[in-house]
């Protein structure tokens, strides 16, 4: 049975990549949609920055044909700014739009937008249900499990929000006071599945960060495919090993070094091509310890990446590291 948001079909256990500001732009989703993901979305968008015309927020609706499906995830704290953020996101061609009721930074949540939703499920509502009526397109929800541990009504959100008419959950098991600390904690994603009153996807979040915890977390939270964030940093290959994992049961094995260096360098002439030369080198120093991660004795290499300002000499740097650390990692 495959899984369906609207008309959008993902298949029989979709893998997504989680919308991460900073990090889940375009160049990023090219080398995850090489690697298998089944959906992804965007960078969370300002419903303010859209309506002002912010370059920075109009940027992130760039979208590709190759992306699809790919879905805009846009936040807010006033009703009729995310209903005039939708319409504007939608004039962008994405297969579906995504509110954001997870975020739990401060200049978000402590704004009224983001997870501080959690606290107004009223509020809640009426900004759904105006999203899902500036759109033609399919309206999906990411959120967490409540705004702190005496207030997780996530399951009530649930049928709320389906009942208004969003085509899909994700669910990110930890409460907004959590932050990203502890562990998560899907047992109430569970819940909401077993609802009987529950039609649409259900998608876990969460720390999912091998493919034997996906296999293990799919089978024991019943949910309807799995969302990775943070796994997938510098590490791309995460969706082709849980994939292989759960149609084998066996490991796939990891990238070799030569793999690496490959992803990386896609990884910056995409992001080059996308941001010019000067701002795609330097926001593709972030990247570069996750894509080495686990190289003994790199520190040096890494130095001179977060440092060079020619895309040649960080050439010359990435062929250095290949001659010199000629061996397989896994
Ligand atoms: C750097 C970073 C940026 C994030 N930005 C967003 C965002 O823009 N929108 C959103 O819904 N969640 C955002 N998140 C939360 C992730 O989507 C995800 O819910 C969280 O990282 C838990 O999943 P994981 O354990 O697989 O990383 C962000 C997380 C990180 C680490």
């Amino acid at each position: 049975m495959s899984v369906k948001i609207g008309n959008i079909d993902l298949g029989a256990f979709p893998l997504l990549l989680a919308p991460m500001e900073d990090v889940s732009d375009p160049p990023f989703r090219f080398v995850c949609k090489q690697n298998g993901v089944d959906m992804m979305y965007t960078e969370f968008i300002s419903s303010e920055g859209l309506i002002r015309d912010a370059a920075k927020s109009r940027q992130k609706l760039d979208i590709f044909e190759y992306e699809r499906p790919i879905g805009i995830q846009i936040f807010g704290s006033e009703i009729d700014h995310m209903r005039q953020a939708a319409e504007i996101s939608s004039m962008a061609n994405p297969d579906l739009i995504d509110i954001n009721y997870g975020c739990p930074v401060k200049n978000v949540a402590c704004k009224g937008a983001g997870a501080s939703l959690l606290q107004d499920i009223d509020k809640m509502v009426k900004m759904t249900a105006a999203v899902v009526n500036a759109t033609h397109l399919p309206v999906t929800v990411k959120t967490r499990l409540g705004w702190d541990d005496n207030t997780k009504n996530v399951y009530e959100v649930a049928e709320r929000l389906q009942d208004v008419g969003i085509k899909a959950l994700t669910i990110h098991g930890r409460t907004r006071s959590q932050m990203y600390k502890g562990s998560a904690d899907w047992s109430l994603i569970r819940e909401i599945k077993r609802n009987p009153r529950i039609q649409i996807p259900i998608f876990g979040n969460g720390d999912i960060d091998s493919p034997e915890k996906a296999a293990n977390w799919r089978l024991e939270y019943e949910v309807d495919g799995i969302m990775i964030g943070r796994a997938a940093i510098g590490y791309p290959w995460i969706f082709r090993e849980v994939k292989h994992f759960f149609e084998t049961g066996t490991h796939l094995e990891g990238p070799t070094l030569e793999e690496r260096i490959d992803v990386c360098r896609t990884h910056l002439q995409k992001s080059i091509e996308w941001k010019g030369p000067k701002t795609g080198i330097f926001e593709m120093r972030r990247h570069y310890a996750n894509y080495f991660k686990g190289i003994a004795n790199f520190k040096e290499y890494r130095m001179k990446l977060v440092s060079l300002e020619s895309v040649e000499a960080i050439e010359d740097v990435l062929n250095d590291i290949r001659n010199k650390f000629d061996v397989e990692l896994v």
